[in-house]
């Protein structure tokens, strides 16, 4: 997690996220999922997250639709997927 990236005029761009196959749809990577957004929600409210996701990676595109990423640009291969700024959502409370 790179909280001074400069996509999206700072945001906070999450790479690489992965679960070994043997351990996969056990709830592993939503358990990620609700920790960093727990955090950052808590130390940096102001800034949106960010990740780039392949197209063809079904698997992870659902995973972060589920936990509220959109997709705000694509090319031909990715993806780029942003959270609400998380005070934003906290607004909406
Ligand atoms: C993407 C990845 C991290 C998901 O990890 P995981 O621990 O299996 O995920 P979870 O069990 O927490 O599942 C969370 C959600 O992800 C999506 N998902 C996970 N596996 C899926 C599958 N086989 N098919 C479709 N959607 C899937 C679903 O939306 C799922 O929610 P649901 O169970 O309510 O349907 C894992 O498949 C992985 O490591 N893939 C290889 C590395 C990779 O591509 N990382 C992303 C880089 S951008």
């Amino acid at each position: 997690m790179n909280p001074n990236s400069k996509r999206l005029g700072g945001s906070i761009y999450l790479i690489n996220i992965s679960v070994h196959k043997d351990y996969q749809r056990q709830g592993i990577a939503s358990a990620m999922m609700t920790n960093i957004i727990n955090y950052y929600k808590t130390t940096m409210p102001e800034k949106q997250l960010s990740l780039n996701v392949e197209k063809s990676n079904t698997k992870a595109f659902n995973l972060y639709k589920k936990f509220g990423f959109s997709v705000i640009e694509s090319d031909d291969e990715d993806y780029l997927m942003a959270h609400p700024a998380l005070d934003n959502e906290n607004d909406k409370k």
